[in-house]
């Protein structure tokens, strides 16, 4: 009788570890925790000229906490038909390309697909329109609502000049600036009206379509680029990111991959690798640019303490404005948070086990690059909810943390550290199904 219930708890586990492993790799493109999170460019053609029009594109950073840091965002389309750009407030295409058919005034850019930046801060107020200049930087909703916009305006010729002979770009793409963003067709949609300062009267655009732009880690990078090590007060083991989490040490098949601290080739190497998004990284176990480490602390009578690390491992890279998204069922009762901003964020309406944290203004909202100053820090203070709290079985560590809206990949559940006298053999979530199924097992066999 033991032998066929053991054999059916066997069955069990391995079936819904199936069942975890394909709900996790099928998350790539879609975020469990910003379901919604899209990133929207409207154009509002706001007046008709002799050869075409004026429009203003507005991108609106819907996603709760991926921003688009420097050097910032290219927007690309292709027009459907002999269009030009004449001239651009706010922004610029990066190269004018063949205009020989124009004789007289020279458009800005002839390219049939133009690609498009944001100008810098600082650019002459002539130059300028709202939301403009901000060398591409893009806030997300969550942390900073009011700088999650970005606007250029484009006088388009050759174009139609009424709502029926305009015809709409045709693939958009957006870089941030490497790749990751899929944009899908533009909408024609209502024209947006616009009321005035005052409240008094209200205008509209003479045509308007959206364009939604997504984003996907796979497409952005195919391997990891964070991940998570655990310790705690109770267990001496730290345990640490799982080796060749975002690559190997194998210097013979990628030569370089990384750089030793104190390395007499650093600068060298750092040289090498300008202009290109690709990190160069510390040689780790990991071998990841950044390393998120939880430490469950200390444990009071009512509450517990945590202390998180972020450490950057990448030479080339000062992460501005970064941010963590962490979740864990007690963060519904956060009562403090020393030195980052908190904000609770709410996927599913009314769980709020998730939580946004990110660095305080001038204190620590910048990650500097790999080395005595490129790590930030934190502690959770948590009120401990008697029903569940515990310390058994990984229950304090995290469930899933993200390093600027990328996933960081965490420790096997095996080998959190566990509380002295107590086995690792069923893991956190598994632990009341199995009992569950084994408890049926029992009865149904004892009839
Ligand atoms: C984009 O995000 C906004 C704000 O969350 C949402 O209202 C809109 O439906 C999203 N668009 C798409 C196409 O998902
Ligand atoms: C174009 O303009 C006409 C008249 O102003 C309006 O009825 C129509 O809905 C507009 N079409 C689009 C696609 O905006
Ligand atoms: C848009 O992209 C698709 C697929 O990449 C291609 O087949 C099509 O020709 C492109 N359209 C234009 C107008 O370039
Ligand atoms: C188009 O985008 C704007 C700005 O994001 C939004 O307010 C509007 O609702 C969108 N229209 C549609 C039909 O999605
Ligand atoms: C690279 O290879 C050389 C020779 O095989 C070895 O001495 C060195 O330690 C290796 N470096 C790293 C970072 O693995
Ligand atoms: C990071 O910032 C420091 C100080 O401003 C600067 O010296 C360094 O070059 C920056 N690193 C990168 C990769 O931009
Ligand atoms: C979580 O939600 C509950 C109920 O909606 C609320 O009382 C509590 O303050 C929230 N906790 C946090 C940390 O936002
Ligand atoms: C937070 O903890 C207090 C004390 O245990 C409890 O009264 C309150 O309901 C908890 N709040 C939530 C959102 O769980
Ligand atoms: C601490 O946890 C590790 C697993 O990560 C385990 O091997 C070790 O025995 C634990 N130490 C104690 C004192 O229980």
């Amino acid at each position: 009788m033991a032998r066929s219930n053991s054999k059916l708890t066997n069955f069990t586990i391995i079936s819904v570890l199936v069942l975890f492993c394909s709900s996790f790799t099928s998350t790539e493109a879609y975020d469990p925790l910003d379901p919604n999170g899209n990133i929207t460019m409207k154009w509002d053609v706001m007046s008709w000229t002799p050869d075409g029009y004026v429009a203003v594109v507005t991108m609106y950073n819907f996603q709760q906490y991926r921003h688009i840091q420097a050097p910032g965002w290219k927007v690309g389309w292709t027009w459907t038909k002999k269009e030009v750009i004449w001239s651009m407030m706010g922004a610029q295409a990066t190269e004018q390309g063949d205009c020989s058919r124009y004789k007289a005034a020279l458009p800005h850019c002839c390219k049939k697909d133009p690609t498009i930046v944001d100008l810098l801060p600082g650019t002459p107020y002539n130059q300028q329109i709202a939301n403009c200049c901000k060398g591409g930087v893009i806030n997300s909703w969550a942390q900073d609502p009011g700088n999650a916009a970005s606007s250029f305006q484009v006088s388009v010729g050759a174009a139609g000049t009424t709502n029926k002979t305009v015809k709409v770009p045709k693939n958009f793409t957006l870089k941030a600036p490497g790749p990751g963003y899929t944009c899908g067709p533009a909408k024609i949609v209502k024209p947006t009206r616009f009321v005035s300062a005052d409240l008094r009267r209200v205008t509209q655009a003479m045509m308007t379509w959206n364009v939604t732009c997504t984003y996907s880690q796979f497409l952005s990078q195919k391997t990891p680029t964070c991940c998570v090590s655990l310790s705690s007060f109770y267990n001496d083991t730290i345990v640490p990111c799982p080796t060749c989490t975002c690559g190997c040490q194998n210097n013979i098949t990628q030569p370089g991959s990384c750089v030793k601290d104190n390395s007499p080739y650093l600068a060298a190497a750092i040289a090498a690798q300008k202009n290109s998004y690709t990190p160069l990284v510390q040689c780790t176990q990991h071998m990841c640019p950044i390393r998120v480490h939880w430490h469950v602390k200390l444990n009071y009578q009512d509450y517990w303490r945590v202390k998180i690390s972020i450490t950057n491992f990448n030479y080339m890279m000062n992460y501005t404005q970064w941010n963590l998204v962490v979740q864990h069922p007690n963060l519904d009762n956060l009562t403090k948070i020393f030195s980052f901003n908190y904000k609770s964020l709410t996927p599913y309406g009314t769980i709020n086990d998730t939580a946004m944290l990110w660095g305080v203004k001038f204190y620590n909202d910048l990650l500097m690059q790999n080395g005595p100053l490129g790590n930030v820090q934190s502690e959770l203070l948590l009120r401990k909810d008697t029903d569940t709290f515990t310390f058994d079985k990984g229950w304090a560590f995290p469930r899933r943390i993200y390093f600027n809206g990328d996933n960081c990949v965490m420790p096997p559940p095996d080998a959190y550290p566990w509380l002295p006298n107590s086995s690792p053999r069923w893991t956190v979530s598994l632990l009341p199904i199995v009992a569950f199924l084994a408890t049926l097992t029992f009865l149904f066999s004892h009839p």
